[in-house]
C-alpha cells in the first residue's frame, strides 16, 4: 500500500490555527525525458507569470498556484508585481494596481479588514503560505463571496465589533479586486474529504495552477534549469564551481534536507565563503543527520 506522505505546516507548533494535510505521492513519469519535464515546468512557469498579468489587469480574478517549497512560487509571482510597482514608480501610472503579499496565519477578521484594504478593482491580495486561511470555515466563506462569478462581490461581517468600527471598516463592503493563493497544498492528492471540499469550493472560483514539481527527478532537472538560466550569477564562480555545486547536490539529493532553489543558494553562500570544506560543513548542515 502507498504509503502516506504528511506535510506538516511549519507554523503548527506554535500557530494552533494551522493543520496538517495528507497527500497521495506522486510516482516519476519513466516514460517522460529530462528535455520533455524541463519545457513542461518551463511552460508552467510561463503561466505563472501570464497569470499573475491577468490578475493584475483584472481579467482574472484569482489564482492558485500549487508547488513544493523553494522552487519559486514567491519569487515568479513577486518579480511580476514588483515589475509593474517599479514602472509605476517611474510612470507615476495610477492606472496600475497596488498588491499586498500576505504570510502566515490570519484570522477571519484580519482577512475581512485586508479584504476591504484591498477591495478596489486594481488590487492584488497575495495569501503566500497563508494555507490556515484554507482551512478556516468563516475564511473559506469570505472568500466564496469574494471571488465569485457573479457581477457583484459582497462580503459581510454580521457579527457586532468593535475593532472594526474603531478601524473604520463597515460591516459590508463590495470587493472587486483580485487574489492569488501560493501554496505547498497539492489540492487535488488531499486524502480528508472535509478538507477537500473546504478546497474544492475555493477551486471552482479560481483558476488553478499546479507547477507540476513533485518527484525527485523533476526538483533536480528544475535546479539545473534555474541554474543554467543564470541564478549563481551574482557568486561569480567559474562555471566548473558552479557545476560542483549542482554535482554535490546531485549525488547527495537523497539526503539533502530539501531539494530546491533555495538549498542551492544554500550550498553556494557555504562554498563561497569556505572554498576548502563546503562540502564537509554542507553534509552537517543541509544533509538529513545519520543519527
Ligand atoms: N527563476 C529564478 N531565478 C533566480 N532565483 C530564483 C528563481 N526562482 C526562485 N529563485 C530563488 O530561489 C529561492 C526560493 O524561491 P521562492 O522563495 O520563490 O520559492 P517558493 O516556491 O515560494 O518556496 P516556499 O513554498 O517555501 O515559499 C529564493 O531565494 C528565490 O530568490
Ligand atoms: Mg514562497
Amino acid at each position: 500500500m502507498a504509503k502516506l506522505l504528511t506535510i506538516e505546516m511549519a507554523k503548527q507548533s506554535v500557530e494552533p490555527r494551522q493543520a496538517s494535510f495528507d497527500v497521495a505521492p506522486v510516482l516519476d513519469d519513466l516514460t517522460e525525458t529530462d528535455a520533455e519535464i524541463i519545457e513542461r515546468m518551463r511552460s508552467r512557469f510561463q503561466i505563472l507569470d501570464d497569470m499573475t498579468r491577468a490578475v493584475k489587469g483584472g481579467h482574472v480574478r484569482a489564482m492558485i498556484v500549487s508547488g513544493p517549497p523553494g522552487v519559486g512560487k514567491s519569487f515568479g509571482v513577486e518579480q511580476v508585481l514588483s515589475k509593474h510597482d517599479v514602472f509605476a514608480g517611474v510612470a507615476q501610472d495610477s492606472s496600475l494596481k497596488k498588491y499586498e503579499i500576505v504570510k502566515g496565519a490570519m484570522s477571519p477578521i484580519g482577512l475581512y479588514k485586508k479584504l476591504y484594504q484591498y477591495a478596489d478593482r486594481k488590487s492584488i491580495v497575495v495569501f503566500d503560505d497563508c494555507d490556515s486561511v484554507l482551512l478556516d470555515n468563516d475564511c473559506l466563506n469570505m472568500f466564496k463571496a469574494a471571488l465569485d462569478s457573479g457581477s457583484k462581490r459582497v462580503i459581510n461581517w454580521n457579527k457586532e465589533s468593535r475593532y472594526l468600527r474603531d478601524e473604520g471598516v463597515p460591516q459590508s463592503f463590495e470587493f472587486k479586486g483580485g487574489c492569488i493563493f501560493i501554496t505547498n497544498i497539492k489540492f487535488e492528492n488531499v486524502r480528508s474529504k472535509t478538507l477537500r471540499g473546504h478546497l474544492e469550493a475555493l477551486e471552482s472560483r479560481c483558476h488553478y495552477l499546479d507547477l507540476t514539481i513533485d518527484t525527485e527527478r523533476e526538483k533536480m532537472l528544475r535546479i539545473k534549469q534555474i541554474v543554467n538560466d543564470g541564478m549563481l550569477n551574482s557568486y561569480e564562480f567559474a562555471d566548473f564551481e558552479r557545476d560542483a555545486i549542482v554535482d554535490f547536490i546531485d549525488v547527495n539529493r537523497k539526503k539533502m534536507r530539501e531539494l530546491s532553489l533555495r538549498m542551492v543558494l544554500k550550498v553556494a553562500d557555504l562554498k563561497k565563503s569556505m572554498p576548502h570544506n563546503w562540502q564537509q560543513v554542507a553534509e552537517i548542515t543541509c544533509m538529513r543527520s545519520k543519527r
